[in-house]
């Protein structure tokens, strides 16, 4: 795992920005993977800076998400399906039909997560963005999740629901299960990158960065990838207990490089 410990969530943003943006210019056709949640916020905002200062055009890629709730119309402004669309694919040229996600309303959950799964292996995920729950989870793979599960249906863990519930208007309005890529799904892209940031990141970063590969934080599995990077913030890598040297090492890459 590459590890790049920032200063400030801004710089998260700056930093996964770049890397989106190194993926998607001048390749032709090219597959990304987003994540709804807070976190990536700020990166979607620094992505629509560059797209209006003429800096970067989305013309070329298609997204995949992570998840969707199920059960949730999909023009309800809390579906996956409404968040990324308002929160970037509609601020930059990404045309709609280029929008990816499962479909939280289909009548048979079984059904669509095959579908969903056969399209995301056809398209060939090249950077997959993700954040982390804090309970470990990615995507909507909670503790106890198969390592080899392809996207299938999920029941929320009581801690993704409260967590989740800042963005209903009560806690009852949550959903209780949702359609997630699996943690084979989201193995299989070329280049996973995770971004946490705050406090309260911190005990599942560094459970998923330096404790055991177990199903318990499924997050850990992500040490098995030949090239994911972890982006954090100080506040969520503070219980990384090898810290100075991922800011060391990163420092050296870096001076290799440039
Ligand atoms: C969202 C997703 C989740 C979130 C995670 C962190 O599509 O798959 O795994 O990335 O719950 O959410 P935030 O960023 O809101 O803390």
């Amino acid at each position: 795992m590459r590890v790049i410990i920032t200063e400030s969530p801004a710089e998260v943003a700056t930093i996964a920005a770049d890397m989106i943006a190194d993926t998607v210019r001048g390749k032709g056709e090219v597959s990304i993977g987003l994540a709804t949640g807070s976190t990536p916020i700020a990166t979607y905002k620094e992505l629509i800076a560059r797209y209006q200062a003429g800096e970067i055009s989305f013309a070329n890629t298609s997204v995949y998400m992570l998840d969707e709730y199920i059960g949730i119309d999909r023009a309800d402004e809390n579906s996956y399906y409404r968040t990324i669309r308002r929160e970037f694919s509609e601020q930059v040229d990404i045309d709609d039909s280029r929008v990816h996600s499962p479909n939280g309303q289909a009548s048979s959950v079984a059904a669509e997560a095959a579908r969903y799964e056969e399209t995301v292996r056809a398209a060939g995920v090249s950077l997959q963005l993700l954040g982390i729950g804090s309970d470990g989870h990615i995507g909507f793979n909670e503790p106890g999740s198969a390592f080899d599960s392809p996207t299938h249906r999920v029941i929320l863990h009581p801690q993704t629901v409260r967590d989740n519930a800042r963005f209903f208007s009560s806690i009852d309005e949550v959903p209780r299960e949702a359609i997630t890529q699996g943690l084979a799904t989201i193995r299989a892209a070329e280049h996973p990158v995770l971004l946490a940031t705050g406090e309260s990141k911190a005990p599942a970063v560094a459970a998923m960065v330096e404790g055991p590969v177990t199903a318990h934080c499924p997050a850990s599995i992500l040490q098995f990838h030949p090239n994911c990077t972890v982006i954090v913030d100080s506040a969520a890598a503070s219980q990384l207990l090898d810290r100075e040297f991922y800011i060391a090492a990163e420092k050296q890459r870096r001076a290799r490089t440039s």
